[in-house]
């Protein structure tokens, strides 16, 4: 069964119409520091508008304790998406309590209101399907329509994802289809030469991913805090950098896979190693094999790639024809180590082909750095989402919308 799309709900004129929404965007002291997911919604959103509809958007932001909690209060986002739209938006101070239900009555054709973080409510994100089921229906009692559009949540089996699908007539908004048109060109004969570049700091979360694409692509590229795991399974001392022992085993096997299967794992060859992790330590670059060769001897910290490496890896991307890119190469909030993820950025930006930037933490450092959303080829709102999409593994939030 194919994907549901919006047409499939028929004329929404005067509808109530909720779109679940992933406006799960990073806050400080309250202000948005990275507005991408607030920006992609807005096809699906105007799309809404202009049709007539009464359009209820809901979407976690954090991850509440299924209470109340000011923090992760959805106020300043619903203020944002008035600004990006141009219009009012309503808020409602709960999400499927008296200030909801008001907000909802009151909506005019084509007017837009935003209700409370869904995470306030346990029932959200509940193990127990019954909970699940019952807030799903507190949800549903304030629409008509599910219009389904948070593409970062889909891997999650929560109640606005899931069961809420199931209990209204439901289908994909845009930036699921746009997601999936491009994700299923990775999956589905990517052009060649295919290079995987992986960073971020946990080798654990990136396990199923290399698993599934190491026969799959032409090249991987290892950066960030997991390539000292790589580096240490290979035999280098790392001194304090991020190092996950456990996985020592695990990564010997991706290498001797990689060798087995013809496939170029490239791996740094220097690294930019501090004294502390602070944004004005002390640094040095060292090469891979003395990386406790410098001032800082055994308790040197490992902050980013090193600038031999990061002409490597810009060769390899450059000179690809599909690249997907998953996880900042160094620690790009602090100038000092965020060189490597420049670098890396730039050389999506200048790929022949397909250049695809995958997930939270990598769209808010190209972002952060200066580039545009429109020099890569598509920037993913999922971050754990595109990866489970591209481990190949079943996503509950697109099985309910009818994708397999
Ligand atoms: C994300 O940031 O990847 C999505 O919004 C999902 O958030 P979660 O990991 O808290 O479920």
């Amino acid at each position: 069964m194919a994907l549901r799309t919006l047409d499939s709900l028929g004329p929404l004129a005067g509808k109530r119409v909720i779109v679940r929404a992933d406006l799960n965007v990073p806050l400080k002291d309250a202000v948005i520091t990275d507005d991408g997911r607030v920006r992609a919604t807005l096809p699906t959103l105007t799309t809404l508008i202009a049709q007539g509809a009464r359009v209820i958007v809901c979407s976690h932001l954090g991850r509440p304790d299924g209470a109340p909690d000011p923090k992760y209060s959805l106020a300043p986002v619903a203020q944002r998406l008035s600004e990006l739209l141009g219009k009012p938006v309503a808020f409602a101070g709960d999400t499927v309590g008296e200030s909801a239900r008001q907000t909802v009555a009151a909506l005019a054709d084509g007017d837009v209101a935003v209700i409370e973080n869904l995470r306030f409510n346990p029932g959200e994100t509940s193990k127990d399907a019954g909970e699940r089921a019952a807030f799903a229906g507190e949800l549903a009692a304030l629409g008509d329509v599910l219009v389904s559009d948070g593409f970062g949540v889909v891997h999650r089996k929560q109640a606005s994802v899931y069961e809420l699908a199931e209990l209204l007539p439901s289908a994909a908004g845009l930036l699921i289809a746009a997601e999936l048109d491009i994700l299923d060109r990775l999956t589905e004969s990517p052009e060649r030469p295919y290079t995987v570049v992986l960073g971020g700091s946990k080798v654990s979360d990136k396990l199923g991913v290399i698993q599934h694409l190491l026969p799959r692509v032409d090249r991987l590229l290892v950066g960030g805090g997991m390539m000292f795991t790589f580096l240490k399974a290979e035999g280098h001392e790392v001194g304090k950098s991020l190092l996950e022992e456990d996985q020592l085993d695990t990564v010997l096997g991706y290498i001797a896979q990689a060798k087995e299967r013809g496939v170029e794992l490239i791996l740094p060859v220097d690294a930019v190693v501090a004294a502390s992790f602070a944004a004005d330590a002390e640094h040095v670059v060292a090469d891979a094999d003395a990386l406790e060769d410098t001032p800082f001897g055994a308790s040197g910290l490992g902050l980013d790639i090193g600038p031999r490496t990061a002409t490597l890896f810009a060769d390899a991307i450059r000179d690809s024809k599909t690249v997907f890119w998953n996880g900042p190469m160094g620690v790009f909030e602090m100038p000092s180590f965020a060189n490597g993820t420049r670098v890396v950025a730039q050389a999506l930006t200048e790929v022949d082909g397909l250049s695809v930037v995958g997930g939270g933490d990598s769209a808010a450092a190209v972002r952060q750095l200066g580039f545009q959303d429109d020099q890569f080829g598509h920037i993913s709102t999922g971050g754990g989402a595109s990866l489970e999409f591209l481990e190949g593994k079943k996503l509950p939030g697109l099985e309910v919308l009818g994708w397999q």
